[in-house]
């Protein structure tokens, strides 16, 4: 997935460009370019890239002194061919067409044979050369130079999801852009008109923007823009106002946003709980006092951290709504032959919404005759909000760090209340249990709090980590998930490698990893499993395995050869998992920083995975 931006303007839009792109980097990051009209007519096409950041870029515009009034500008995360000079957005056609994409042209190779039989000669591993050549090919031919006719032919040939902006360099003062599976939205300025992949790209300067979709043509000009569907008709789109609050994207005291991050959620988690006194199925939406009480199971498709939330959320289900609840890789499901419960709530679990492979399994169990939708989602304006019955926004607020942090423990609070809502549906909630549950939320960002007390402890235990190059993480129910997501961090941005087991599977073979060279952090709550998973741990222990225990207050387990215990507060019950990751994401954090990862950007990831 990459970022896309465009813009048609009076001024010189260059630095507007470099802006709004760096605010898409949490989309990939392996290459940044742009693409403008310079000189007064806005004819001759200049073209700058960096595999370095964004930054790089803002430096060789300002030595090349690049002006423009029409432009385009991109951040990769490669798909088709290496992060290079070469393989860097723009690519252009004939020196007169430039094009950003993001997406995949899935028919790529067949279209590029039959250019490269018409005379087109390709420089690049990339799919995108191919949309650059196909327009060039159309403008000079059916199209008439016309651009917007030209996009219309080229993406009317293409397979697969897409969206892009292109110029021409005898057309100033206007971008096309083209959606299909991949976001785009066409921003509204006082005097001008832009493209992005997002709206918060567009944040300083515009705040009104229209939503594209699928299979959307843009026609942007500097003084008007126009939307035209798949069919070629023109089309009106809404304009929505989007508000996104400036302080959440300064990095303020902190030394990167992941650790900001980590320390916002008691304000997150308090956040989301805010408003709601009482347990009620209006807290998923207006139409979920019709759809809830109908359904006699849930299915939730996910990715990630948000899967690994989800797979917290099928205990909490099935332990107090007491309907079978399955989780499933959102990539896997859209995939395989499943059978489908007309009465299943499909529940898709998503930081932003627009994860490829969570919207396919959303659409493809949609295709099944599934009707009944929801959304766990952090960002409001997005694609997966936008198409499901039902929503429930965490209020994690904008989370930057590749490493998915404040999300998850928001996530696991909307969990929590749809698994009480469905309990009180089903007379499984009395009023005495809700008022507890309730209590229980409203008490987390102080536990939250009390597990981020722990920092310098886990300061000490990333020192040992740091110095490993592999780690297991044990936990049992409830908090094998928390041990699924511990490894997760770790892995994601000190590059250890790290494996999560339920602890009693150890012995079924990855005991034959233990030895003193691999620590094994356990998650140790109070709870009736504790004394199966001390066995488990006296089998690392056995095999001069060093242990790091996350216990409660009262898991009675104590520091000693070889054993590590940190202590969160009093056990939280069912609701434990939400404090126990704190320390793991604070002992991934600790480790990658002394490994001196890039941590807010970890190699070869991106914040928002929109491509299969
Ligand atoms: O935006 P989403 O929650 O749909 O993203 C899903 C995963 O890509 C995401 O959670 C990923 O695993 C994170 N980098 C984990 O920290």
């Amino acid at each position: 997935m990459c970022g896309i931006v465009g813009a048609a303007s009076a001024r010189n839009v260059v630095p507007i460009l470099i802006e709004s792109i760096g605010r898409l980097e949490y989309r990939g990051y392996d290459s940044t370019g742009l693409a403008v009209l310079n000189g007064a007519h806005g004819t001759s096409l200049e073209r700058l890239v960096s595999t370095a950041r964004v930054a790089d870029l803002a430096v060789q515009a300002e030595q090349r002194q690049l002006i423009g009034t029409t432009g385009i500008s991109h951040t990769r995360w490669a798909t088709h061919g290496a992060p290079s000079t070469v393989n860097a957005h723009p690519h252009l056609s004939g020196g007169e067409i430039a094009v950003v994409h993001n997406g995949i042209i899935e028919n790529y190779e067949a279209l590029r044979a039959r250019l490269q039989a018409a005379g087109y000669v390709f420089c690049t591993q990339t799919d995108t050369e191919t949309i650059a050549h196909l327009v060039h090919w159309y403008w000079h031919g059916d199209a008439k130079q016309d651009l917007l006719r030209a996009v219309q032919l080229a993406v009317a040939e293409f397979t697969g999801a897409y969206a892009i902006a292109v110029i021409s360099s005898r057309e100033p003062g206007r971008v096309v852009g083209a959606r299909q599976g991949s976001p785009l939205v066409v921003g509204i300025g006082a005097e001008d008109h832009f493209l992005a992949s997002d709206a918060t790209a567009l944040m300083s300067v515009t705040q009104q923007v229209v939503y594209l979709e699928e299979g959307d043509v843009a026609d942007v000009r500097r003084e008007r823009y126009a939307i035209y569907d798949a069919q070629g008709e023109n089309v009106q789109r809404a304009t929505v106002t989007v508000t996104a609050s400036a302080a959440a994207v300064e990095l303020g005291p902190y030394r990167h946003f992941m650790q900001k991050e980590i320390f916002e959620q008691p304000r997150a988690v308090a956040d989301t709980l805010e408003g709601i006194a009482r347990i009620q199925p209006a807290l998923f939406g207006v139409a979920a006092e019709d759809v809830l009480p109908a359904i006699d199971s849930v299915l939730m498709l996910a990715c990630g951290t948000s899967y690994y939330s989800s797979l917290v959320a099928r205990q909490w289900i099935e332990t107090l709504a007491r309907i079978p609840c399955t989780v499933e890789i959102a990539s896997e499901y859209r995939y395989r032959v499943s059978v489908p419960n007309r009465r299943t709530l499909v529940v898709v679990v998503s930081q932003s919404g627009e994860t490829a492979d969570t919207l396919a399994a959303l659409k493809h169990a949609k295709s099944l005759g599934h009707e009944h939708t929801l959304a766990i989602c952090n960002v409001a304006t997005s694609t997966m909000v936008r198409e499901t019955a039902l929503g429930f926004l965490t209020r994690a607020g904008t989370e930057i760090g590749v490493a998915s942090t404040k999300a998850f423990t928001t996530q696991l609070v909307a969990h929590f209340l749809l698994a009480l809502t469905i309990a009180k549906l089903r007379g499984r909630l009395d009023d005495a249990d809700e008022a507890k549950w309730l209590r229980g939320l409203r008490h987390l960002p102080a536990a939250i709090q009390g597990a981020l007390a722990l920092e310098p402890h886990l300061i000490g235990w990333a020192q040992a980590f740091a110095r490993k190059q592999h780690a297991l993480f044990l936990g049992r129910g409830i908090h094998y998930p928390i041990a699924l997501e511990g490894a997760l961090k770790l892995k994601e941005i000190s590059y250890i490698h790290a494996e999560a087991y339920p602890a009693g599977e150890l012995k079924h073979g990855p005991l034959a990893l233990v030895d003193a060279e691999m620590p094994v952090v356990a998650i140790a709550p109070n709870d009736a499993l504790l004394e199966k998973l001390k066995s488990n741990l006296q089998e690392v222990r056995a095999r001069g395995g060093e242990l790091y225990v996350v216990a409660d207050l009262d898991s009675r387990l104590t520091t000693g050869e070889g054993l590590h215990v940190i202590r969160v507060a009093e056990h939280a019950g069912l609701l434990s998992p939400v404090v126990h990751v704190i320390p793991l994401q604070l002992l991934a954090y600790h480790t990658a920083v002394l490994r001196g990862t890039d941590v807010d950007k970890p190699r070869n990831l991106a914040k928002s995975v929109t491509v299969e």
